[in-house]
């Protein structure tokens, strides 16, 4: 079975064209990264507009890419839930009318499915359920348990920010480019993560808070430079060494990772029964958190991030577990829905 894969949700314009779930035969990303490093974060109204532009060239390339023609493609699936608003109009207008043009059946898929999704691409081995998925992404941050294909409990979530989002606001804090994950990544590889004691949150049960966090990074970065709590944070940066960033970058790098895999632990002792763990999501690039988990299945890095392609493989598994087309009439979007809906 051969399935467009269309996604659209936050900044990075989408398309995929994969078999049977896991073997890709075109896989286009056009992020708009440049443009929002200069904002230092997405700008929705920017984002709606450039996902216009780039729509149609994207899902053509994604065809001839793969070589294949509309006659060979057996289904759309395009992202319709969680996003913003004006982006996920765009990828799902996109598709409405491709089913409709092109006579294809259309499915609609939970953004944070098709990023679990993307650990059953490409894999010689697949992970075996029942599985606790950790996501960890700009927007969410969720342990999953995964009874069978396409049945997800979520058993923990943030109580606040991402941990995505704080890798991004604390970049912005120490001076480092949108996105933040990466550049706190790479300003760590310098840095000493044993230079900054940060506190772990207390949080009960499974749940996360990483808002706490990223404000634990500015006093102790106000306090290494010595100026009162008002002083403006975006000044901060003047005030850093290189050393001072690259190991505030490191230290708050390993203890982001080391929450996610305390919890994880956690999760594991309550649920005995599991057989895999899967990592989802932009973060499940992040090369410390694949060494601090080698036991669990992590996207590979170029699908660790949006992309049209999880959202394929996950429609796959859809089908697979009966889940009927929709009605491209109808289809809606819902920009903040839980997974468990
Ligand atoms: N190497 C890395 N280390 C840590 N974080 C990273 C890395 N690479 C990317 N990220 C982070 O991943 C996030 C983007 O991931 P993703 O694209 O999955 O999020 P999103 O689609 O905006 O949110 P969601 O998937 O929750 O809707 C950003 O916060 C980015 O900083
Ligand atoms: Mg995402």
């Amino acid at each position: 079975m051969i399935i467009l894969g269309i996604e659209t949700s936050c900044d990075e314009t989408a398309a995929a064209v994969v078999r049977d779930g896991r073997e890709i035969l075109s896989n286009v990303v056009v992020s708009q990264i440049d443009i929002f490093a200069e904002y230092g974060g997405v700008i929705p109204e920017i984002a709606a507009r450039s996902h216009l532009e780039a729509m149609m060239p994207v899902v053509n390339r994604a065809l001839s890419d793969a070589g294949v023609s509309w006659d060979e493609i057996d289904a759309i699936a395009v992202t319709h839930a969680p996003g913003l608003l004006g982006s996920l109009l765009i990828g799902t207008l996109t598709a409405r009318t491709l089913a409709i043009l092109h006579n294809k059946p259309l499915y609609a898929v939970h953004h944070l499915k098709s990023h679990v999704y993307a650990n059953w691409i490409s894999k010689m081995a697949l992970p075996q359920f029942p599985l606790l998925a950790l996501v960890v992404s700009g927007g969410h941050t969720q342990i999953l348990y995964m009874k069978g294909h396409n049945q997800f409990e979520i058993i923990g979530t943030t109580h606040d920010d991402a941990v995505g989002e704080c890798f991004d606001k604390v970049a912005k804090i120490l001076g480092l480019p949108y996105p933040g994950g990466p550049s706190i990544a790479k300003a760590a590889l310098s840095g000493d993560s044993g230079r900054f004691k940060l506190p772990h949150p207390k949080v009960e049960g499974l749940d996360f808070s990483f808002s706490g966090l990223k404000t634990a990074v500015l006093r102790a970065v106000q306090k290494e430079v010595g100026v009162p709590i008002s002083y403006p944070s975006h000044k901060l940066k003047e005030l850093l060494s290189e050393k001072q960033i690259c190991d505030f970058a490191a230290s708050f790098q390993r203890t982001a990772v080391e929450i996610l895999r305390e919890k994880l632990e956690m999760a594991l002792v309550e649920h005995p029964d599991v057989k895999s763990v899967v990592v989802a999501g932009g973060v499940s690039a992040n090369e410390i958190l694949r060494k601090a988990l080698p036991d669990a299945y992590f996207p590979a890095p170029s699908l660790s991030g949006d992309n049209g392609a999880m959202v394929a493989a996950a429609c796959y598994y859809e089908i697979q577990s009966g889940v009927e087309p929709t009605d491209p009439y109808k289809l809606d979007i819902y920009p903040r829905i839980s997974i468990e809906n």
